[in-house]
């Protein structure tokens, strides 16, 4: 491995630029208000020695006296935990309002409620809560600061339109540029100036701070006063916490792996070997990479005795609670941790102690082609953002190395400056559904972070369309168009699900939508697989993955919801008992927005049908004389592949519906379903009409 040495970087003195004058200047030390009084001495001594807090003084009065402050802190400085608490502290919680702090992702705001809670002394769920989608951990009258997603947050206006029971929303992880969070600012905005007493904290590991300030300010009128009457500044402010990271060596691979799990693996296990002691941290892109390092490493400990003091512990999104505190957890004595992470560790998460990082490179991203209509999870290069702060993470308790799995050149050549923001590559039918609930039915004219491409707005409204959640004048209709908005779901399972209220068979589309909502309900992995097909074949429908479920929900039910029973058919217990939450969860929004809860027995025609009736625009069709089982959409004649985790993997009907699409050398249709081509047409009529020939034959 070649070696590349950055230098060091001098951290400069605190600063606060109050706007672009850069007026006030703060020093600092100069916290003067007393502290909390919550929880213990040791937690308060850590609370103090994080970055943010010589600047509590400046955040609090920043806060005070601007609309919005913007605040810039590297990842770990302190941001996310302590500046609610200074704000409960300085009384923003008082007489009834409440404090809001919002995340791109729910394991994320788990995690730091509970975090937050701990150094309050509270129990998670009274004055410290956090709500995620089908998960709400708060006490009405009690909870006064609330942890959620940004999605949480944009479901509560659709009841509560100006947010009028927070009195501070701290929009966290801004950087990230999340599509919730980009409606969510545009839509904050708004707010401000329904709500000037409303306050926002905009906080961000790297964002560029003067392009959110320049959405925030407010378009200027000449000689119009920069103070409105109650001495509120209108202009935002700009903080910037300066961290105190160690520097990170930063190492290259000299050739470019091939193999990059292959590659992780090696790079840890010479680390172990080569290193002396600190916990390793390494960015992989999701659940499937991340469980397949996780076992080679595993195997290799099992076997190779001087690799036995490595504790491998695996971190995404849907790891079970349990599992979640272990990687929070200090290694135990004499051992070495190796988290294996998606990008939620980048800046979401900070964990103590780490001193390698090993950067696979890549991540899973979202593109969204609104010529083919195709949105699909991919495996791509992260930005050169990113990678900064992956190797970051090396330098927080001393100074560190990170392993690059890429060479210099394509870092240079390859790597984009900054990420694209997400509302750019993705596909906006929930976005559209969301804002036309809110009553905004300009969309284009919408005041964006950034816009979406009007390509992609104009594809959302067709699909809207084709749906009948939108009529001609573009608003939503009654009452589909409002029943789906009002399901914290994507619109083609919401469509699904109030079809088989009208097609009676609720009780079964209710378990496929929940079913839908977790990653897998079966354990996989490397060295398994045979297995876990042959655990398979035993509940495998031939009508597909969604009857599959079916059978497998019901064989859960009849073991009495044994772990045991998972086990031995290579279920996921976790994802069982996280489809009957969410089924509950599902249940009661059904019976609120009226619908008819009904099953049809065995009558899998109308479970099908109803399926369709979301499903229809993903139909494709089997490529006649191919070799290798490839379908062709319909919409866009896109050549899609059946993922080998269907139980309709070599089956390859002639017609079939599939859920989503993951791409990896190729693109695989997962959660497949066989249809009758004629529903297409009985399910959207307008959608199919020209391809009518075409479903003939
Ligand atoms: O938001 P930011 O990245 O600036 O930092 P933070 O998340 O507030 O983290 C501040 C400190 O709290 C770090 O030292 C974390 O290690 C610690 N923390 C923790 O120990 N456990 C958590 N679940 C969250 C934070
Ligand atoms: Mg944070």
């Amino acid at each position: 491995m070649a070696q590349f040495w950055k230098p060091g970087t001098e951290k400069p003195d605190a600063q606060v630029v109050d706007d672009e004058e850069g007026g006030v200047l703060f020093l600092p030390g100069s916290n003067s208000l007393s502290s909390s009084g919550y929880g213990y001495a040791s937690i308060e001594k850590q609370r103090q020695r994080l970055p943010v807090y010589k600047y509590r003084t400046a955040i609090l009065y920043l806060v005070e006296t601007h609309a919005t402050t913007i605040i810039v802190g590297e990842t770990g400085s302190g941001k996310t935990t302590q500046i609610p608490q200074y704000l409960i502290e300085a009384g923003w919680a008082a007489g009834g309002r409440l404090i809001a702090c919002t995340q791109p992702r729910r394991l994320a705001v788990q995690a730091v409620s509970s975090r937050v809670a701990q150094e309050m002394g509270v129990k998670l769920g009274d004055q410290v809560g956090y709500t995620i989608r089908f998960e709400d951990v708060t006490k009405q009258d009690e909870t006064v600061l609330k942890f959620v997603t940004d999605g949480v947050l944009l479901r509560e206006m659709m009841n509560d339109p100006l947010l009028t029971k927070y009195s501070v929303i701290m929009v966290d992880e801004a950087h990230e540029r999340s599509i919730s969070t980009d409606i969510l600012l545009g839509l904050l905005k708004k707010i401000q100036r329904r709500r000037p007493e409303l306050r926002l904290i905009i906080a961000s590991a790297t964002i560029e701070a003067k392009s959110m300030a320049d959405f925030f300010r407010p378009r200027k009128k000449r000689r119009e006063p920069e103070t409105e009457e109650n001495g509120l500044k209108v202009e935002p402010a700009i903080l910037s916490v300066e961290g105190r990271g160690f520097n990170v060596q930063i190492n290259f691979a000299e050739e470019p792996f091939h193999d990059y799990i292959q590659a992780a693996v090696s790079t840890v296990l010479s680390i172990h070997e080569r290193e002396s002691t600190g916990d390793v941290l390494v960015f992989l892109t999701g659940q499937d990479d991340i469980d397949a390092a996780a076992h080679l490493l595993n195997e290799d400990i099992q076997t190779n005795r001087k690799h036995s003091g490595l504790v491998v512990l695996p971190l995404y999104s849907g790891l079970p609670r349990a599992d979640q505190e272990l990687v929070f957890s200090p290694a135990p004595r004499g051992k070495r941790k190796v988290v294996i992470s998606t990008n939620i560790a980048e800046t979401s998460l900070t964990l103590e102690g780490i001193v390698y990082v090993v950067d696979s490179g890549f991540s899973k991203q979202r593109f969204y082609n609104p010529v083919s209509d195709i949105e699909n999870l991919v495996v791509a290069p992260i930005s050169r953002a990113s990678a900064r702060q992956r190797a970051g993470r090396a330098g927080r308790v001393r100074p560190g190395k990170c392993y690059r799995l890429y060479t210099e050149e394509y870092f240079l050549s390859h790597m984009s400056v900054e990420g694209i923001p997400e509302i750019q590559r993705s596909n906006l039918v929930s976005c559209v559904i969301q804002l036309k609930a809110l009553g905004i039915d300009n969309i284009l004219g919408f005041d964006w972070p950034a816009s979406p491409s009007p390509e992609a707005m104009i594809r959302a409204l067709e699909v809207l369309y084709s749906l009948a959640i939108l009529d001609d004048d573009a608003k939503l209709t009654s009452p589909t168009g409002f029943q789906i908005a009002e399901i914290p779901l994507d619109p083609m399972i919401s469509k699904m699900i109030i079809a088989s209220s009208q097609l009676g068979c609720t009780e079964e589309i209710l378990t496929i939508a929940a079913a839908l909502s977790v990653q897998s309900i079966w354990i996989s992995g490397r060295g398994i697989q045979k297995e876990s097909d042959e655990a398979k074949l035993r509940f495998a429908a031939a009508e597909g993955d969604h009857v599959t479920f079916l059978n497998v929900y019901k064989g859960f039910h009849l073991s009495r919801k044994s772990s045991q029973w998972c086990h031995k058919h290579f279920v996921n217990y976790h994802a069982m008992k996280k489809v009957v939450e969410v089924r509950e969860q599902l249940k009661k929004i059904a019976q609120r927005i009226g619908l008819v809860l009904k099953s049809c027995d065995s009558d899998m025609q109308v479970v099908k049908k109803a399926v369709t009736a979301g499903f229809f625009a993903n139909a494709c069709r089997l490529e006649p004389y191919s070799p290798d089982g490839m379908y062709k959409t319909l919409r866009g004649s896109e050549e899609v592949y059946i993922h080998p985790s269907s139980v309709l993997f070599r089956v390859n009907p002639k017609w079939v519906i599939f859920n989503s699409l993951v791409s990896t050398d190729r693109k695989y249709m997962r959660n497949v379903m066989t249809i009758d081509p004629s529903w297409l047409l009985e399910a959207a009529p307008h959608f199919y009409q020209l391809q009518k020939p075409n479903l003939l034959h």
